[in-house]
């Protein structure tokens, strides 16, 4: 069983070394693994956002595309492509959008700070903030959920995206009464280095701190690195590695004896100069051949259209299918198949408000599901199930079951559900004891308006 992973490149800069280690290099690594169906793309839409200059937003696409491919990436083993050659992404942002809170975008760190800093400086709160910036959450999500991706590796600053995207889904999924979309969840990686950049900071774009990847070739980065702050110790005096950054970037490319060995080079006083140059083989190493296939690919964009192209083709058939059933869910079925078969369309069965339970698949692989009530309150989220055979084989027992049936115990701040002595699911925690009485008579209720439905 494979999980699908998916993650976006803002294309708007040109890849540094901290990139490659924090992003490109462990992406590359997790999708040549079996169990893993990769999305990777360029979000050239988001790219728009937050630049109006064409030419950066091209080159910028060209460059990482480029990079990707340079570092590793199989693109007949991983879907590749851009954001703006799938027309489902925009169709399904709007779909989204119309089920999307405002209030919930008006929570969105990147547009509360934008609008704090105009408030701080006495504009107008909106001064300069487009559209754009306000529906950013609702374009990702639609690059997720468009094809339901269960895992998203992402960076920190963007943890608030996927708990949005999660939201929309749940919201998606409850209005129009089917499982749609599965909940993708976030994907941390803890044990990538966060590699400093030449003043200490970390290694970013918006510090001006950092050393290029494959620009300016070998002369360029051997330059850069030789830009790096150290204290002032002098050759022969012994270095202290934990605290500096030529070591930690060393490490980031090295194996654990050299690293074993650098260390003690520069405990040993190293000179500053000559461990720089040291880093500088260290990291070429890896990156020469590197370099040689992305100057290869830069010189024939046409390849690499080539290939994105092809990525896109992949990604749409994934993405058109799943559109198609929105389509139908919302009301906006084709009428393609009327025209050729004459017939009348069905009158789209009514909506009834009754209570619903929802399966998606957990992080982990496994299967569960959720029980709402009529009005869309989560009032029981099930175990874990291996397959999701069992997970249905439970639904069905619990449709049927009825209130009189229910064993209830009592935890903490909610309860545990069995039926038949198995353990089936728990509640959230309820504030207090009156709380958990009200939430146990509309469990009460809704399972009752289940059987009465079978
Ligand atoms: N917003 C992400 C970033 O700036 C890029 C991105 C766009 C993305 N769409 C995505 C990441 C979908 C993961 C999934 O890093």
């Amino acid at each position: 069983m494979q999980t699908r992973v998916l993650t976006g490149i803002t294309t708007t800069g040109t890849p540094h070394l901290g990139n490659y280690v924090g992003a490109i290099r462990p992406a590359i690594l997790a999708s040549q693994r079996a169990d893993v169906d990769a999305f990777y793309f360029m979000a050239d839409y988001h790219a728009l956002i937050k630049s109006d200059d064409p030419a950066r937003i091209e080159r910028s696409r060209l460059e990482i595309a480029a990079t990707w491919l340079a570092g590793g990436l199989d693109p007949q083993r991983v879907t590749f492509y851009r954001q703006s050659d799938i027309p489902e992404i925009p169709e399904l942002t709007w779909f989204l959008t119309c089920v999307t809170s405002k209030g919930l975008l008006n929570r969105a760190h990147a547009y509360k700070a934008a609008i704090d800093k105009n408030v701080e400086a006495g504009e107008d709160a909106d001064a300069g903030v487009t559209a754009g910036l306000y529906m950013y959450p609702v374009l990702m999500a639609a690059d997720i959920l468009a094809f339901n991706a269960n895992k998203v590796p992402v960076g920190r600053d963007q943890i608030q995206h996927i708990e949005m995207a999660r939201d929309i889904a749940q919201r998606f999924n409850h209005i129009y009464g089917g499982d749609f979309f599965v909940l993708p969840e976030v994907v941390i990686e803890e044990q990538v280095a966060t590699l400093p950049g030449l003043d200490g900071r970390k290694m970013s774009k918006s510090y001006d701190n950092t050393i290029p990847l494959f620009a300016g070739g070998a002369k360029h980065l051997r330059e850069t690195i030789m830009r790096i702050v150290t204290d002032s110790r002098l050759p022969g005096e012994a270095k202290d590695p934990d605290s500096s950054s030529l070591f930690t970037i060393f490490r980031a490319f090295a194996s654990e004896a050299e690293t074993d060995a650098f260390r003690k080079a520069l405990e040993d006083g190293i000179g500053w100069g000559e461990a720089k140059q040291v880093l500088y083989e260290r990291i070429e190493a890896d990156v020469a051949p590197m370099r040689e296939r992305y100057d290869e690919l830069i010189a024939k964009p046409q390849v690499i259209e080539e290939i994105l192209q092809d990525g896109a083709r992949k990604a749409r058939a994934t993405a058109a299918p799943l559109i198609a059933t929105l389509r139908d869910a919302i009301g906006l079925r084709s009428g393609a198949a009327l025209v050729q078969s004459g017939n009348q369309a069905k009158p789209a069965q009514k909506q009834g408000k009754l209570p619903r339970l929802v399966s998606f698949r957990d992080g982990d692989g496994s299967f569960r599901f959720r029980l709402f009530s009529a009005d869309g309150e989560e009032l029981l989220l099930s175990r874990s199930f291996a397959d999701p055979k069992s997970a249905g084989v439970t639904q069905k027992r619990l449709k049927s079951l009825g209130a009189a049936a229910a064993v209830w115990q009592v935890r903490q701040g909610g309860m545990a559900l069995e039926v038949d002595g198995e353990h089936i699911g728990d509640t959230p925690e309820y504030g207090d004891e009156p709380a958990r009485d009200e939430a146990l008579a509309r469990l009460r209720e809704a399972l009752d308006q289940l059987a009465a439905q079978e």
